[in-house]
């Protein structure tokens, strides 16, 4: 079957079509086209997400967005059928937040041959409510056009099974596969929302094991990175710092609390660490190699709370597959610190990460999500989907 998936959460606007086949225990997934522009640029100035800027950016690139995939995937054909009165009136209504968008919809759409798709998924949260909205509406206005089910898949579920696909060797990254996953699963979610140990004992039935109580590891990242004077967003730009400092010979005058490592909980504290980096770089002038320095400290205090705490949930729940999925993922540093030290810690557990490609946020993720809720037909009615900012992976919602 080919699914269309959508994601606006963020700042990402991302549309990718995927041809999935197999199965609950062993799909594959081919990626016939992927598009993602990122809106990192409009936001750097404010050194951060401005939610009303992404909403404009995300109706404002929809259209092109669609057009370029359907095309990437041979899909986009022309056509010169009018849509019928009523079905238009009730898109326009769908649309009538983002007038532009809806004009701009007509306008490309009302040409368009009916791609040869089979559902349509979007991301309904968590994330940025107005920004989810955007894609939620444009994904509803597709599937009264073109009269095919829709799907809403949760943001985090699709940082978490796209950990676990490993590309099929010389597929160009467009094929991977999804399969021989033991459970329970745990999966770390890493990114600038969120910061969550999520556990399965059943497949895709998940339960919350762990989470920060306050900052999310992504954010303090991006904070530290914001004391120290780098662009946004800043995890990439510490990551690459600290690595510099580790090649250079690692030596190191700053050392960084761990927060709640020896709590018994699988919960998270980043706040404070973010709090003790200000310490030490208020009112003082950075060199490169202080900036290093303490990216490298930084990055290797949240390395070991993240490994400390997910180790103690490996044991807790007896978990015999780990994902890790999420923005922060892309961290080498992170990767090598879990590729290294589970072999001999956990020897049972196998670790999943996903393709660097696939860290931050795609419409990829989406898809290979949205594909298992097609399986057990979870569709959802046009009028019934709305956005969630705060939908949870660990509730159905
Ligand atoms: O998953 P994601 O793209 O968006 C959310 O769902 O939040 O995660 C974005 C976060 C940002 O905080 C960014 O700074 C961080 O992931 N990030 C990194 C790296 N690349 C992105 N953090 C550390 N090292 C990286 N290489
Ligand atoms: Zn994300």
């Amino acid at each position: 079957m080919k699914l269309l998936a959508i994601e606006t959460s963020c700042d990402e606007t991302a549309i990718a079509i995927l041809e999935c086949t197999g199965d609950d225990t062993a799909a594959q997934f081919t990626i016939l086209g992927n598009t993602l522009l990122s809106q990192i640029e409009i936001h750097r100035p404010y050194g951060g997400v401005f939610p009303a800027l992404a909403k404009r950016e995300h109706a404002k690139n929809l259209v092109p967005i669609l057009e370029a995939t359907l095309s990437e995937a041979e899909m986009l054909r022309e056509d010169t059928q009018a849509i019928p009165a009523d079905v238009r009136e009730r898109i326009l209504k769908i649309l009538e937040r983002e007038p532009d968008l809806g004009e701009a919809f007509m306008t490309s759409l009302s040409e368009m041959e009916t791609p040869d798709i089979d559902a349509i998924a979007v991301t309904a949260g968590p994330g940025l409510e107005p920004a989810l909205w955007v894609g939620v509406n444009f994904a509803r206005a597709l599937a009264v056009l073109w009269d095919k089910p829709l799907i809403s898949t949760n943001h985090m579920e699709g940082h978490t099974l796209s950990a676990l696909v490993t590309e099929v060797p010389d597929s160009n990254a467009r094929v991977f596969d999804l399969k021989d996953v033991q459970l329970p699963l745990l999966a770390l979610l890493i990114s600038g929302g969120h910061t969550e140990i999520v556990g399965a004992n059943t497949w895709r039935e998940y339960r919350l094991v762990g989470q920060t109580r306050d900052d999310a590891v992504g954010e303090a990242f991006d904070k530290v990175a914001r004391m120290m004077h780098l662009p946004y967003p800043g995890g990439p730009e510490i990551s690459k710092l600290a690595e510099r400092n580790r090649e250079d010979g690692g030596s190191n005058p700053y050392t960084l609390p761990r927060p709640m490592i020896d709590t018994k909980d699988c919960d998270f504290s980043f706040s404070g660490l973010k709090t003790s980096v200000l310490y030490l770089v208020k009112d003082k002038e950075l060199s490169e190699l202080d900036k290093q320095q303490l990216a490298h400290a930084f990055e290797d205090a949240v390395s070991d709370v993240l490994y400390t705490k997910t180790s103690k949930a490996l044991i807790e729940t007896g978990a015999k597959s780990l994902a890790i999925g999420g923005g922060v993922s892309a961290s080498t540093h992170i990767r090598r610190y879990f590729q290294e030290h589970l072999p001999e810690d956990h020897p049972e557990v196998k670790l999943f990460v996903p393709p660097k490609f696939l860290t931050g946020d795609n419409a990829v993720m989406i898809g290979i999500a949205a594909y298992y809720s097609y399986l057990h037909k979870e569709f959802i009615e046009v009028d019934a989907l709305t956005a969630n900012g705060n939908r949870s992976l660990s509730k159905k919602s």
